[in-house]
């Protein structure tokens, strides 16, 4: 029984010990997400042949990089400084499946038989795009900041336009891009490094790494064009006054600010949108006076006339009057019951 552990702990924590000891990194590129491909083994670090070496590989050495999704397979004499000749080529030839996390864990021919320095493998990566707003009110209006290299840095507005906008709303998980003519004045520009210009975005897609742009850290911009966006605050939900977060009255939360809903036209398709939004089971319907048990709301009366056809997923996405208009009282607020759900079993 301990010979059997003894075993099960050795090839368990074998595989560990050379892993640790395997990195990657990448040479010569414009950034750290592209370059030559370089291993290292036993401290040195060495190439690899371009030999097989095709988008699943690439693919692997982006992801165990941490960058962002493989763009190229360059190999050969592109990446400047060339390897030094007594740099050892260390690999013959990768093959990945395209999903493992790490390039030790794919196929690899170790003896290097037939190999020059004029096959090295190269990877071209994209930079993975933290963003952020900074100077607004809330989290989703201000000033554009990309991180790069961990520094906080501005986006040059020279060819930004809505597009751009709309994919770092995207990004942030806030509403719908808008239109403004705002843009960043003296006490609202940033300082330091200004990152990034020529953005160019179609609109779709999902993240700001996806859009084409200048050279990192290579523009001739300066503060007076930092790029400013407004979006929307992100649409929310709630029930108040219940015993949990099933039951209660109904609050939407849009231009940051918590309102109610007239029952106008409210009805059994309605609810069904609030219950699943929330995460709750099935809605039960209540009198007009149970509904009053949870009281009264006293702020905005924010959606009225909602009609939901019950297969939305939000229920921003049922048709309603414009945000804040309706011939509505508090006593008209919508209140309602979801069963929890219960664990299937
Ligand atoms: C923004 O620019 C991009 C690239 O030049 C273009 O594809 C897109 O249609 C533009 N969007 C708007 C709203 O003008
Ligand atoms: C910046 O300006 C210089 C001089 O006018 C020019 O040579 C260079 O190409 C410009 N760089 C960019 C990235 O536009």
């Amino acid at each position: 029984m301990a010979l059997l552990f003894f075993l099960i702990l050795a090839f368990c924590t074998g595989p560990g010990l050379l892993e640790s000891s395997s990195r990657v990194r990448l040479v010569g590129g414009r950034h750290r997400c592209e370059g030559r491909v370089e291993v290292e083994r036993d401290g040195q670090w060495g190439t690899v042949c371009d030999d097989g070496w095709d988008k699943k590989d690439v693919e692997v050495v982006c992801r165990e990089l941490g960058c962002g999704a493989a763009t190229g397979t360059p190999s050969g004499t592109l990446y400047k400084p060339l390897a030094e000749k007594e740099q050892k080529i260390l690999i013959q030839e990768v093959s990945c499946g395209g999903m493992e996390s790490k390039l030790i864990h794919c196929d690899q021919v170790e003896d290097v038989f037939d190999c020059s320095h004029k096959e090295d493998a190269g990877a071209m990566c994209k930079i993975p795009v933290s963003v952020r707003l900074v100077g607004g009110p809330g989290r989703c209006k201000g000033r554009v900041e990309v991180k790069y290299q961990e520094q906080w840095g501005t986006v040059c507005k020279a060819g930004w336009n809505l597009s751009a906008a709309k994919v770092v709303c995207r990004q942030l998980g806030c509403g719908r891009a808008i239109l403004t003519q705002r843009s960043c004045n003296k006490d609202t520009q940033g300082e330091g490094p200004i990152w990034l210009s020529e953005v160019s975005c179609s609109g779709q897609e999902g993240s700001l790494e996806d859009c084409p742009t200048g050279l990192w850290g290579k523009n001739n911009c300066t503060h007076d064009e930092d790029t400013w966006v407004e979006c929307e605050d992100p649409f929310d939900l709630r029930l108040v006054g219940g015993d949990t977060h099933c039951s209660g009255r109904l609050e939407v939360l849009h231009k940051g600010e918590w309102g109610s809903v007239c029952d106008d036209g409210w009805g059994e398709k309605e609810e069904k949108v609030v219950c699943k939004q929330l995460g709750c089971g099935e809605s039960i319907l209540l009198s007009a006076k149970a509904r009053r048990n949870f009281g009264l709301g006293s702020g905005r009366i924010w959606l009225d006339d909602v009609h939901c056809s019950g297969k939305e997923q939000s229920l921003e996405q049922c048709r309603h009057r414009f945000w804040g208009y309706h011939n509505c009282n508090h006593k008209e607020d919508v209140a309602m019951i979801c069963l929890e759900k219960t664990p299937k079993t």
